[in-house]
Formats: C-alpha cells, sequence, structure tokens
C-alpha cells in the first residue's frame, strides 16, 4: 500500500505531472495520496472529511490569520482538535511588512451586555514575522503531527522565480497543502500582490498556471469577494490545476468615523485606510459567493477532485451546516477562533452533529450540496408561485363539473365545496 502512495506520488509529482498536465475536460491528476488516521471529536455522526487525498478528522480548519500566525497556536489548534490548520500567509521578504497598531475595528450589535461583535474590520497585513522563522515552526509543526493537516498559505509578487521559490521552500517543510493568497484586499496589492491578482482573471491564469506546474501538493485558491462574479477567478483557478477554491477572504470596508474627532476607525496616528471585513455580518454575502461557487463547480467540474472551502462569519455548527448545504466540503473560522478561542471547534463539532442527528445524516457527504438545487432565478421564482396559486384555486374552487364526481374520493371531494 505504501508503495502504491509512493508511486501515485511519483507519477504526479511536480516533472511528470506538469509535463503530463491534461485538460480540464480528462480525468484530474491526483497529486497526493495520504492516509491518516480520523479521529472523531465525540460519538456520533461521521465528521470525518476526505479532498483531495486529504483527509481530516471534521471539516473544521483554521483560516489563514492571526489563528495560524505561529507555532505555539497552530498546536494549541491541533490539540484542542482542529480539522486542518492554515497558517497565517507568508512571502519571501517579510521585511517588506510592516504592521500597524491598532489596526482592528469592531462592529458591535446595539443591544445586550456585553455588547455582542458582529463585525470585525481588520488592516493587518501577511505575516510580518521572518520567512525562514516560519518555514522551522511549519517543519516542527509537521514533525511533531505527522497525522494532522497543515496548510501554508502563501503570496508573492508578480514574477514566476519567487512563486517557485516560495513553492519549494515551503514545500521542504512537509505541508499537506497550499492555498495561496489570491485575495487580501488592503497593503499588498500595493505591491501587486493578493487581491491585485484575484480581481484579474489574465494575471490569475498566468499565476496560477506557474504554481500548478511547480508545486507537487494541493493547491487551493483563495479568492477574494471584492469582485463582481466570483465564479470567473474560481473557475480559472480550477481549469488551471488548482485542486481547490477557497472563499471568501475579507470585504473591502470602512467600518466608520469617530464623531467626536471626525477620524476614521482603525485611527493610526489619526489616519485610516480601507480594510477587510469578517465576522458574523459577512456570513449572507460569504454564503451568496459559496453557492455561486458551488452551482457553478457542480456544472462544470462535476465528477473532478476539486473542493471547495466555505469561508465568513462561521461561529457555530449550524453555520457550518449551511456552507456545506452549498456545496463547502470544508469550512474556515478566523474572526470566530478571535472571539471565542481554540476550545470553540468542540461545540462546533457538536453542534454540526446535532444538526445531522437531527436529518439522519451519517456522513458530511450525505448533505454536501443538497441545497444548492433550491436557487434559481426571480423569472422562475414568479412561475412557480403563479403555478402554486392556480393549483390552490383549483382545490378551493372545488369540482369543474359534476360529472367529476368520484366513488372513492366522494368524501374528499364534498369537503373541498364546504366553507366552514
Ligand atoms: C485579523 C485578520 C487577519 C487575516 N489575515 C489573513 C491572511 O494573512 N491571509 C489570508 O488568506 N486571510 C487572512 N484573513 C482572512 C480570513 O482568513 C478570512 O478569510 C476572513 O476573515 C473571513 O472569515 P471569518 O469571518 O471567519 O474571519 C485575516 C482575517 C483577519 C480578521
Amino acid at each position: 500500500m505504501a508503495g502504491l502512495e509512493l508511486n501515485v506520488q511519483h507519477l504526479c509529482g511536480t516533472k511528470i505531472c506538469s509535463e503530463l498536465r491534461v485538460p480540464k475536460s480528462s480525468a484530474r491528476c491526483p497529486r497526493f495520496v495520504r492516509t491518516i488516521r480520523a479521529s472523531q471529536a465525540s460519538d456520533g455522526p461521521d465528521l470525518s472529511v476526505s479532498v483531495n487525498g486529504l483527509h481530516l478528522p471534521n471539516p473544521f480548519v483554521i483560516g489563514s490569520g492571526p489563528p495560524g500566525t505561529n507555532y505555539t497556536v497552530m498546536k494549541r489548534a491541533f490539540d484542542e482538535g482542529w480539522g486542518a490548520v492554515i497558517a497565517k500567509t507568508v512571502s519571501l521578504d517579510s521585511s517588506k511588512v510592516i504592521n500597524v497598531t491598532p489596526r482592528y475595528a469592531r462592529l458591535h450589535a446595539s443591544n445586550g451586555t456585553p455588547k455582542e461583535v458582529i463585525g470585525w474590520e481588520n488592516i493587518e497585513l501577511i505575516s510580518d514575522r521572518p520567512f525562514e522563522t516560519m518555514l522551522a515552526e511549519m517543519r516542527q509543526l509537521k514533525q511533531e503531527y505527522p497525522d494532522r493537516i497543515l496548510i501554508a498559505s502563501i503570496m508573492e509578487e508578480y514574477n514566476k522565480d519567487a512563486w517557485e521559490e516560495i513553492i519549494e521552500r515551503v514545500e521542504e517543510t512537509g505541508v499537506d497543502a497550499l492555498e495561496i493568497n489570491f485575495s487580501c484586499p488592503h497593503g499588498m496589492p500595493e505591491r501587486r500582490m493578493g487581491a491585485a491578482v484575484g480581481q484579474d482573471c489574465q494575471l490569475l491564469q498566468e499565476v496560477c498556471g506557474w504554481i500548478n506546474a511547480k508545486a507537487s501538493v494541493p493547491v487551493w485558491a483563495k479568492m477574494t469577494p471584492n469582485i463582481t462574479d466570483i465564479t470567473q477567478p474560481a473557475r480559472i483557478a480550477l481549469q488551471e490545476g488548482c485542486e481547490g477554491v477557497s472563499a471568501i477572504n475579507t470585504i473591502m470596508s470602512v467600518m466608520g468615523i469617530n464623531l467626536d474627532t471626525l477620524r476614521p476607525e482603525p485611527s493610526v496616528e489619526g489616519y485610516s485606510t480601507p480594510g477587510g471585513y469578517s465576522s458574523k455580518a459577512v456570513r449572507p454575502i460569504a454564503l451568496a459567493k459559496v453557492m455561486a461557487i458551488g452551482q457553478m463547480m457542480k456544472k462544470e467540474f462535476s465528477g473532478q477532485d476539486v473542493s471547495l472551502s466555505g469561508i465568513g462569519g462561521v461561529e457555530t455548527g449550524n453555520h457550518a451546516a449551511e456552507f456545506i448545504l452549498l456545496g463547502a466540503h470544508t469550512v474556515q473560522v478566523c474572526t470566530g477562533v478571535m472571539l471565542h478561542g481554540y476550545g470553540h471547534v468542540k461545540k462546533l463539532c457538536s453542534e454540526l452533529q446535532a444538526f445531522m442527528e437531527r436529518h439522519n445524516f451519517e456522513s458530511i457527504e450525505d448533505f454536501r450540496g443538497a441545497s444548492l438545487e433550491y436557487f434559481t432565478t426571480h423569472t422562475d421564482l414568479v412561475r412557480r408561485q403563479r403555478e402554486a396559486i392556480q393549483k390552490k384555486k383549483a382545490v378551493r374552487l372545488g369540482l369543474a363539473s359534476d360529472k367529476e364526481w368520484t366513488g372513492d374520493g366522494f368524501v374528499k371531494q364534498t369537503e373541498t365545496m364546504v366553507s366552514n
């Protein structure tokens, strides 16, 4: 078995696979086959998930950001039982990354004590820690947790050599997959990075080509919601060989203006810059984007081993169920961890299991994508409503003529014509 896995990996490794790269319509090359011991958070329906050859004990993944920023917090995530961890985004030269403080601002619900946080803006950049330090910490984690899924999040400038170098060096740590940050909305686009690539389909196509020719582990492309039609970049990423897409990154936002000082928040020396919006308030927008990608993948990539990771405002197991019902294989949580801590994963798992029990679902695949078919066009809604009204009217009107009376349905037919 081990030998077989080795062969598949070798066959689909960088060199041979890129030479043999076939159009998307043909069978997708399984680049990486990995089997790990599945551990359930608790008894109950099976939460384990298999995506792109990776096996996760549950679908809850730490989203790239502060909760995956160093060895200590990522270790904590594994110890608490998260299904996978995506580290904070790294680039080759962290000296160009200069953060400011304060860099977060919250939106509170108007009632309740303590006031509930419903929205979160950040102007945080990618990791400002030295690349070598992050590599060493990812390597150490994989040595200590060989059967857990660690995903590196990477971002580089529009430069093929830089992308090839970062992929090679990150893969050497033993990470299981790569998530490509094509979506950071602030700071990085000024350097033609992040959302600057994710918002430009031509650039995206070229960069995805470089990445997939080099990478030998699965690649997820993280999408920006700050674009009119998110299915366009998602389609390109998959066509260019990415095994998955993740959506959404944060939404471009201005949290507010302080009406005493007239200065915007978060205020750095009295000034601010638009940032990325996350937390509960973005969930409906994230669901819409995931639904659109889910429909596109179902229509254009069905039967291929491609995956979708849903992100945005997840704080309960029910929220996760909604993303899965729209086609997500995994669900990422970032701000939710900043608000509720790492132990929150146990609650997420038991809530998701309670939802599954309620519907007699035994596995995630039993309901993944099940709600997609209930989205249609507005024109179709009008048609359906008209038909339903006509049906109701027909029932209320009773029999059109006396010749319709039947012996078997006589009592029921009588009832349809009684008024009280
Ligand atoms: C403070 C902060 C920092 C983030 N940093 C990154 C990052 O480095 N790379 C990345 O891909 N996404 C980053 N994100 C985006 C999250 O991974 C996630 O896509 C987004 O916040 C929506 O999910 P949430 O509502 O669960 O936070 C960051 C989010 C926050 C709040």
